[in-house]
């Protein structure tokens, strides 16, 4: 009698023909999916969920009611989100945090809360639904959604800008440290951070240099919170807030000059101008420090390539650049880079002076 074998499926045969193609496809699969995941995690951060369950466990009834959702679609993602370790399931449909999840939780330092709402902010994550549109064009897909760049729409919306603000706020908890370890700020008499935000930067610079005085020089919608902060670090006496646009002139007269993260926000022309203004209010013995992210080299993982595609869809110009491109960039705007320090963050800082 004859065997029946059923026939084997296209996709196992392509399995059999190449061993990894199998381990390919779900690879393939997980990445693809990572657009579902990231929206599950951006809800989970936006009910504050991380935050209910701080101090204990918490049954999914209790927690739907807290946060204001439908009992049956929380389970679902939480249940999904404890495929990848966030959040831990225990016996009766209760819900504890893990390690994971307690990144999210918004009282506790370094906190990712915000940032991760901040993807999910409506026209941010329009934005990546867009990005062919980006590709195909070279041009902002945010902006081509709402005709506003990032900034402009923030100062439309108070409560993105509270997000966005606060997401800054916690990546310079993280990155600031890290940057006062890797300069010696102890020299310098007169300090100026252009674009400085909140000031929390600033506020950590003057702790480690008690002999400096610091200007921040901002736009008027930081200007308040950044008075706020330093004067709440004991600081109004030696720092001052400055409101001017820096693509139009910077305070002269300082022994250095910082800005972090703000070339990677704009196109080489005004990136050129932020740096050509600092230049010009440098004396021939200023220092201009830069702290950004510098691209790896090709092939080589680095966040500094993911972050390049977030600037590419969200702001019209903005961009990470190599080593290469920050010499250039400098050199175009009347500086000479001196030294690279890396930082034991992802940033690195370029230490320049006039040409
Ligand atoms: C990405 S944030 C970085 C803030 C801060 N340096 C930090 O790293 O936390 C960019 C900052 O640049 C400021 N900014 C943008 N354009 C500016 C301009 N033309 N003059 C002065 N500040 C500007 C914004 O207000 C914002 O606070």
């Amino acid at each position: 009698m004859p065997q029946t074998v059923a026939a084997p499926s296209p996709s196992a045969t392509a399995a059999a023909a190449h061993p990894d193609s199998a381990q390919a496809q779900q690879t393939m699969r997980r990445l693809v999916t990572g657009a579902w995941l990231s929206q599950a995690i951006v809800v989970a951060a936006e009910l504050g969920l991380a935050d209910l369950l701080a101090n204990e466990e918490w049954s999914i009834d209790e927690l739907a009611s807290a946060c204001g959702a439908q009992t049956d679609a929380l389970y679902r993602v939480l249940q999904a989100l404890g495929c990848v370790g966030l959040f831990h399931e225990t016996e009766g449909r209760n819900f504890r945090n893990t390690p994971l999840s307690e990144t999210l939780r918004s009282d506790i330092p370094g906190s990712l809360r915000s940032l991760v709402r901040q993807m999910g902010i409506d026209p941010v994550w329009r934005a990546w639904g867009h990005m062919l549109y980006s590709v195909q064009t070279g041009q902002s897909a945010f902006h081509h959604l709402t005709g506003q760049t990032l900034f402009g729409y923030i100062g439309d919306h108070p409560e993105a800008a509270e997000i966005v603000d606060s997401a800054m706020l916690n990546l310079s908890e993280q990155e600031a440290p890290a940057l006062v370890r890797a300069y010696d700020f102890s020299d310098a008499r007169l300090i100026v951070d252009v674009g400085g935000g909140r000031g929390l930067l600033l506020a950590e610079i003057l702790a480690a240099a008690p002999s400096a005085r610091g200007i921040l020089q901002e736009l008027p919608h930081a200007a308040e919170s950044a008075r706020h902060l330093l004067g709440a670090r004991g600081l109004a006496a030696r720092a001052e807030v400055v409101t001017a646009d820096a693509l139009e002139t910077v305070v002269p007269g300082a022994d250095l000059y910082i800005m972090k993260h703000i070339v990677h926000d704009w196109d080489d022309e005004r990136a050129r101008r932020f740096l050509s203004n600092c230049a010009a209010a440098m004396r021939p013995d200023s220092k201009l420090l830069l702290a950004e992210m510098i691209l790896a080299p090709p092939n080589e993982p680095h966040f500094s390539k993911l972050l390049d595609l977030h600037m590419l869809v969200n702001y019209p110009g903005g961009r990470e650049r190599t080593l290469d491109d920050f010499r250039r960039l400098h050199h175009s705007a009347g500086l000479r880079a001196t030294r690279i320090l890396p930082t034991d963050g992802l940033l690195s800082l370029i230490e320049s002076v006039r040409l």
